[in-house]
């Protein structure tokens, strides 16, 4: 007898219904009115009191698993494809807001570095990350083992046929070579990208960041239209009041090199933490694109000449929007992230 109520248990344990009329079937033959459990009462009564305890409990537990399996029965045909609206739920009530994106700094400060530059004429041209040691250094009035090249921690992947080597360049300079291969002056050219240096991370370098590259090679350009160039974007990007100063530098690809300064939009030139105190800031290298390059790419420098800049995007944001660490540019955490989707 108790193994043919445990054999019941066991049938009702396993039994799995497909569909909503099943589990009515079940309801029925275990739980209805004229059903097993109603059966196995009707029988208890007839038993003498010795058996009537260990069979009712026995009964009960039936009655406990079948009404339990019934339940779960119905809650899960309910959610699954019934289109009653469950009680107490306000369809008028409004949805839950989705989190909308936003663009990233970097893509941010890029957009208005060209914007500003594309205002005056200047076109995108892009290159690849990917790059041989002819574009990314010969090209570019690098001698060969020259220190210059220690300049820039290169990534070197491995070398071509001809024993050249082929590296993730190190500066975006590279694409003033890719145009002026193909394309003869006047150009006025930026070329925004991804660079790659072999440094150790830290909250002022990293192996990747970004730049934009610019250049302006016609008949008669002169230092002093660089300068007023550069002067332009200045106050387009840090306010009116900006001024700028040129310090002399060193770079193989141009020549007289040097390396520009705009005066701190925190203090406004006062000295502060962020110029640490002295008032200027440094943002690009630039210079008149020496002869030796124009040569490289098959352009007189007796008939053309022209200036090259090149900034760090990363640098930029940092003072746009006085981030203090480099490494939060790449880390992609949305508590930094979002602090930028108001800005467009
Ligand atoms: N390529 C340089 C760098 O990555 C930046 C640079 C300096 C670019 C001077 C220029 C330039 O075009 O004229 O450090």
């Amino acid at each position: 007898m108790q193994d043919r109520i445990n054999r019941i248990i066991e049938e009702v344990e396993q039994f799995r219904p497909s569909d909503r009329e099943q589990v009515e079937a079940f309801r029925v033959k275990y739980l209805g009115r004229k059903g097993i459990l109603a059966d196995l009462f009707a029988e208890m009564k007839t038993l003498q009191a010795d058996q009537k305890k260990a069979f009712g409990q026995l009964v009960n537990h039936l009655k406990t698993v079948a009404e339990a399996r019934l339940e779960e029965f119905n809650s899960h045909f309910e959610s699954d494809g019934d289109n009653r609206i469950p009680d107490g739920m306000d369809l008028s009530l409004p949805g839950y807001p989705l989190a909308k994106g936003s663009r990233h700094p970097v893509s941010l400060t890029r957009k208005k570095i060209l914007d500003i530059f594309q205002r005056i004429g200047f076109v995108v041209a892009d290159g690849p990350e990917i790059e041989d040691d002819w574009h990314n250094f010969t090209a570019l009035n690098f001698p060969e083992n020259h220190p210059a090249r220690d300049m820039q921690d290169t990534f070197f992947i491995r070398q071509d046929e001809g024993g050249n080597s082929i590296a993730l360049r190190t500066h975006t300079s590279s694409v003033q070579i890719r145009v002026l291969e193909h394309t003869r002056p006047p150009v006025r050219i930026l070329a925004p990208g991804r660079v790659y240096r072999n440094e150790a991370i830290s909250a002022r370098a990293h192996c990747f960041f970004h730049q934009v590259e610019g250049f302006h090679i016609d008949k008669n350009v002169s230092f002093a239209d660089m300068k007023q160039t550069l002067l332009y974007f200045a106050r387009e990007m840090f306010g009116s009041e900006a001024g700028i100063r040129l310090r002399p530098s060193y770079f193989p690809f141009t020549e007289p090199s040097a390396e520009m300064d705009v005066s701190c939009n925190i203090c406004g030139g006062k000295g502060c933490n962020v110029c640490k105190h002295t008032g200027w800031l440094e943002i690009m290298g630039c210079g008149m694109v020496d002869p030796n390059v124009l040569q490289n790419c098959g352009i007189s420098p007796d008939e053309f000449s022209g200036y090259a800049f090149g900034m760090g995007i990363e640098r930029i944001a940092m003072l746009l929007y006085n981030v203090k660490d480099l490494r939060l540019f790449s880390e992609n955490d949305v508590r930094f992230l979002s602090q930028f989707s108001r800005e467009q």
